[in-house]
């Protein structure tokens, strides 16, 4: 072969290397402390270098992609043309690998490793980004792994977001943030301007809603220091298909009336919104010049007693509850809400009855559930549900 020819079999052969990369990828960035080394996976699963400029459009962050919430708001900016910077604790992890498969993963999908306690880690992420997703907190009433965590990781994404100039910050925050307060009128209704009683939260552990509560507060505090365009989501308890292989708080909410370990209901209430329209409030909040403070995410307010009777109905063949724990006491009522201003933006909620359906449809899909039998089929064909 000549030298020109050789020139030529080169040059061809890392052309074929790279447009065989560019299919196969799944950018990850791993970040130890303040080094940020980017790498990708090809066909064979095998860590490959990356280069970050092939990154088209625009680009924006989400924390805990992996999370319940955060995957059907990956699924959807990537759905949109967005590319996604995907934070997660450890992108080795199986249960990360659903993000994958996401519709346009390979190519617009990089994964950041980083903690919400490491702010270099989420500095590295959030650089480059037009917007941010902060969906990741723990899940829990453990006071340490709650609380610090949470205020920290939403200082620093907000700290992060204004060094890198970031168009808007989307924080996940809770209706725990909203509505824990004993001196509230049973019959007010609760809106965007109620603020949970932290004294309440505290002196009743709840440290869940403590730690949602403070985290949000310290996020409206630092992104008015730093000059941040911040807009909060408030969900109620979120339902609804999981993209994820692994089962959440929320989701275990419902699986215990499938699966006969809760033997009774509470004499409690709860309002319930779908995941897949939680995902689209942040997009449309994001997206929308106008939206600006918090968003109230609630479908509607359901006692236990129905929430079991829905699900008797659509699911006869599970040992549902069929008795209140509490005979003595008074059936609780519902609270009032307002979702007037998300609806404003253009969202139509799913009805609960519909998650409820698609939620055990999935668990059953998914294997945490024995799927129904025949017979047992049939007797839901009467039911006019969606799948
Ligand atoms: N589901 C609901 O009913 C509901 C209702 C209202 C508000 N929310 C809020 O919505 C958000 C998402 O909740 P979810 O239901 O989707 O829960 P989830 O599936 O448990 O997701 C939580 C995510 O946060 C990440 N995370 C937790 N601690 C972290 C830490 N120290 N550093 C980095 N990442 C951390 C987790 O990452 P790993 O995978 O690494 O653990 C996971 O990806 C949370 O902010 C939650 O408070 C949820």
């Amino acid at each position: 072969l000549g030298v020109r020819n050789q020139k030529r079999i080169n040059f061809l052969f890392s052309l074929y290397i790279q447009t065989v990369t560019h299919f196969v990828r799944i950018h990850h960035f791993a970040s130890a402390s303040s080094k940020t080394e980017a790498f990708t996976f090809d066909h064979t699963g095998k860590k490959m270098p990356v280069d970050e400029s092939t990154a088209v459009g625009k680009t924006v962050c989400v924390t805990g992609a992996g999370g319940y919430i955060a995957s059907w708001i990956v699924k959807l900016l990537l759905e949109r043309g967005y590319t996604v910077k995907g934070t997660v604790r450890n992108p080795d992890d199986p249960k990360n690998t659903h993000l994958r498969e996401l519709e346009g993963a390979k190519e617009r999908l990089i994964l950041c490793k980083a903690d919400l306690q490491d702010y270099d880690a989420l500095k590295s992420a959030i650089d480059g980004c037009d917007g941010v997703f902060h969906t990741a907190s723990p899940v829990t009433d453990d006071p340490e792994q709650m609380v610090e965590p949470a205020v920290n990781g939403a200082k620093f994404v907000i700290n992060a977001a204004a060094e890198a100039k970031v168009k808007r910050v989307v924080i996940t925050s809770s209706i725990g943030a909203v509505y824990m307060d004993p001196s509230r009128d049973p019959e007010a209704v609760v809106d965007e301007s109620c603020w949970s009683d932290l004294e309440f939260c505290k002196n009743t552990k709840n440290w869940y809603c403590y730690g949602k509560m403070v985290a949000e507060q310290a996020a409206w505090e630092t992104a008015e220091e730093k000059g941040v365009d911040l807009v909060v989501l408030n969900p109620v308890l979120v339902l609804g298909p999981p993209l994820q292989p692994t089962i959440n708080a929320s989701l275990f909410h419902v699986l215990k009336y499938l699966t006969g370990s809760a033997k009774t209901y509470a004499n409690l209430t709860q309002a319930y919104v779908d995941v897949r329209d939680v995902a689209l409030a942040h997009v449309l909040v994001y997206e929308a010049p106008s939206a600006s403070g918090r968003y109230l995410l609630a479908e509607s307010a359901l006692h236990r007693g129905e929430v079991v009777e829905i699900l008797a109905k659509l699911f006869p063949e599970y040992p549902i509850p069929t008795k209140c724990k509490d005979e003595k006491n008074p059936r609780a009522k519902p609270y009032k809400f307002t979702n007037q201003k998300i609806k404003d933006l253009g969202l139509e909620f799913t009805s609960t009855k519909q998650s409820l359906y698609d939620t055990v449809k999935s668990l059953q899909e998914k294997g945490h559930l024995p799927p129904p039998s025949t017979s047992q089929e049939s007797s839901q064909n009467g039911i006019k549900i969606e799948s």
